[in-house]
C-alpha cells in the first residue's frame, strides 16, 4: 500500500477554512490533519471543538486528530464524537496512557499516541498492541514552519523494527517539517505518514504539492 499524505490544516488561510478544507478534498491527500493546541502542553493556542465540527463535516478524507493539550483524557470522547476518525495525544500529556486510548477506541475512534522528540519510542511499547497510529513529531509541537530534526530517521527505524518484530498493525506518522526534500527519507526510514503543513499550503499550488508527496520515491519503495 503507498503511503499516505495529511496536510496539516494549521497552515491553511484560516478565512477561507471551506476553500482549503473543499482542496483537500479533491486532492491525492488521504488524511486531514488537525492540531489542537492549549497554550498549556504548547505555547501556542490554535483550534478546538468548534471548529472540527463544521470542518469534519465537510471534509472527504480521514480526520485525524493530533492533540497538544494537557490531560487529553478529558476530552478525546468528544472529538471522536465530532468527528475525528483518528485521536492522537501525547504520552508527556497526561499520566493516564492505557486508560486514554481505550477511551478513544470505546468512543469509535482510532487511537494515536504522540513523543515530542526528545522522547524515546520505548514509551509506546506496553501500550504499542492497543494502538493504530504513533505520532513521532520531528519537530517540537506548537508551531507549524519549523525545520525538521534529522534525529527522528533514527527512531523511525527504531519503532518500525519493534512493530515489524511484534507483527502489528500500527501506522507511523511524522509531523513537522516534512516536505519534498525529506520525505523520501522518512518513507525509506519506515514512516508512512507524512503530515505537511507548510510544505502544502504555503506552496504556489497545494494540490500539485500534495500529488508530488503522494508520488514521492514510488518507484523505489516497496510496500
Ligand atoms: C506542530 C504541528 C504540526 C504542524 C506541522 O506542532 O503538530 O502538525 O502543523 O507544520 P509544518 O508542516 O509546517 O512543520
Ligand atoms: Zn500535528
Amino acid at each position: 500500500m503507498s503511503h499516505i499524505v495529511a496536510p496539516s490544516l494549521l497552515a491553511a488561510d484560516f478565512l477561507n477554512l471551506k476553500r482549503d478544507v473543499s482542496l483537500v478534498n479533491q486532492s491525492e491527500a488521504d488524511w486531514l490533519h488537525f492540531d489542537v493546541m492549549d497554550g498549556v502542553f504548547v505555547p501556542n493556542i490554535s483550534f478546538g471543538q468548534p471548529i472540527l465540527k463544521p470542518v469534519a463535516k465537510h471534509c472527504t478524507k480521514v480526520v485525524d486528530v493530533h492533540l497538544m493539550i494537557e490531560r487529553p483524557e478529558l476530552y478525546v470522547e468528544e472529538f471522536v464524537e465530532l468527528g475525528a476518525d483518528y485521536v492522537s495525544f501525547h504520552v508527556e500529556a497526561t499520566r493516564h496512557v492505557h486508560r486514554t486510548i481505550q477511551l478513544i477506541k470505546g468512543a469509535g475512534g482510532k487511537a494515536g499516541l504522540a513523543l515530542n522528540p526528545h522522547t524515546p519510542v520505548e514509551a509506546t511499547f506496553d501500550v504499542l498492541e492497543d494502538l493504530d497510529l504513533v505520532v513521532l513529531m520531528s519537530v517540537n509541537p506548537g508551531f507549524g514552519g519549523q525545520k525538521f530534526i534529522y534525529r527522528t530517521l533514527h527512531k523511525i527505524a527504531a519503532l518500525k523494527e519493534e512493530i515489524i518484530t511484534r507483527n502489528l498493525d500500527v501506522q507511523i506518522e511524522i509531523d513537522g517539517g516534512v516536505g519534498l526534500h525529506n520525505a523520501e527519507k522518512i518513507l525509506q526510514a519506515g514512516a508512512n505518514v507524512l503530515v505537511a503543513g507548510s510544505a502544502v499550503f504555503k506552496s504556489d499550488d497545494p494540490t500539485d504539492t500534495i500529488s508530488r508527496l503522494k508520488n514521492v520515491g514510488i518507484e523505489n519503495l516497496h510496500f
